[in-house]
């Protein structure tokens, strides 16, 4: 069959689709989760829309008996080491991520081992093996306040994400040895094309992820988790605003403030569309439909590696900040009960 291409719209091609979607979600008890960077009408006809720690605690949360995790698979993972006695389902399995693919697990065993004394503050973006050889997990909505809950003398390691890591040292002042792991999305922004763009929209604030490096946040007026991004230009004054994180973000930005401007940072070619995630884009309506229909690709994981990745997992819930009000980004998207 033909793949429907993506653009974040429903149009009139969709209805025959998204009508199945609806039936099979209903037939299958499921609940569908959405992360932002997902294509607009998978965020539009999900149950719950959020960034990685909501999803999280959704997925924890569910009386469903399906779960169809549209993201990436290391977030589908997350649902099944929380909620086993589901079935977790994800449109299409190669939807990898490349802070997991640069955190092999030996390596990674082998880089705890050079540093006995140090605990583990891992970012959920790696593989179930890796979350299993580490102390705590922790999201970019969670990191500061767990880290903050830590002894001042307790030496930290850090990974996959460098960037995200350097980021946290300037703003704890803790001293932490990081895995050099990065996202290819977010280093494709240009901080040249940025600056340009800084300097015809200069009333414009910069909103970025922490993912991006160094030379990208020395520019940014707000730095957070896409939850916090969303939070940020929804709560602004300005009028337009300058996103530099994945742009299928951009769909709640325009649903929640349709009065603002959105301009996505420009990547190293000055276009944007290089930064979008190559992994999250795998995910297509019809896949999502096919998921429903024969519940597979199908999350695995051994009962030993689930229950040795639970652990941190777990220390990540219980060190969380308390969660908060429900907001119109990270709401049930059609009121279902969940
Ligand atoms: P958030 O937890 O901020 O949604 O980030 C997830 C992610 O993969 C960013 O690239
Ligand atoms: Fe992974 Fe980067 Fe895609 Fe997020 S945007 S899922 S970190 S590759």
């Amino acid at each position: 069959m033909m793949s429907i291409p993506l653009n974040g719209k429903v149009g009139p091609g969709d209805a025959e689709l998204l009508a199945e979607i609806n039936q099979l979600r209903q037939t299958r008890n499921a609940v569908i989760l959405a992360h932002y960077y997902q294509d607009g009408r998978i965020q539009d006809l999900a149950d719950f829309v959020g960034d990685s720690l909501d999803l999280s605690r959704k997925a924890a949360a569910t009386d469903a008996d399906v779960i169809v995790f549209c993201g990436v698979r290391f977030m589908a993972e997350v649902a099944k080491i929380l909620n086993p006695a589901k079935t977790v389902i994800l449109p299409d399995m190669a939807a990898g991520c490349s802070l997991e693919d640069s955190c092999p697990v030996d390596d990674f065993a082998a880089f705890r081992a050079r540093y006995p004394d140090h605990i583990s503050l891992t970012y959920i973006n790696c593989s179930a093996a890796v979350k299993a050889h580490s102390d705590i997990i922790i999201t970019s909505s969670n990191a500061r306040y767990i880290i903050d809950q830590i002894p001042a003398d307790q030496p930290i390691l850090l990974a996959p994400d460098q960037h995200l890591g350097r980021y946290l040292v300037q703003e704890t002042g803790r001293d932490m040895v990081l895995w050099p792991g990065s996202c290819i999305v977010h280093e494709q922004f240009s901080e040249k094309e940025l600056i340009n763009l800084k300097t015809r929209h200069p009333l414009a604030p910069v909103a970025a992820h922490p993912e991006c490096p160094a030379h990208i946040l020395n520019h940014a007026d707000h730095v957070g988790s896409t939850s916090s991004i969303l939070k940020f230009v929804r709560e602004s004054d300005a009028d337009s605003f300058i996103i530099a994180t994945e742009p299928g973000i951009i769909h709640q930005m325009e649903k929640t403030s349709p009065e603002k401007t959105f301009i996505g940072a420009p990547g190293i070619d000055g276009e944007c569309s290089c930064n979008q995630c190559p992994f999250m884009a795998l995910n297509t309506l019809e896949k999502l439909r096919d998921c429903l229909r024969d519940l597979t690709p199908v999350i695995e994981i051994s009962e030993p590696e689930r229950l040795a990745a639970k652990a941190p997992l777990d220390r990540m819930l219980e060190m969380s900040p308390p969660q908060i009000q429900q907001t119109t980004d990270s709401m049930p998207m059609s009121g279902r009960a969940y």
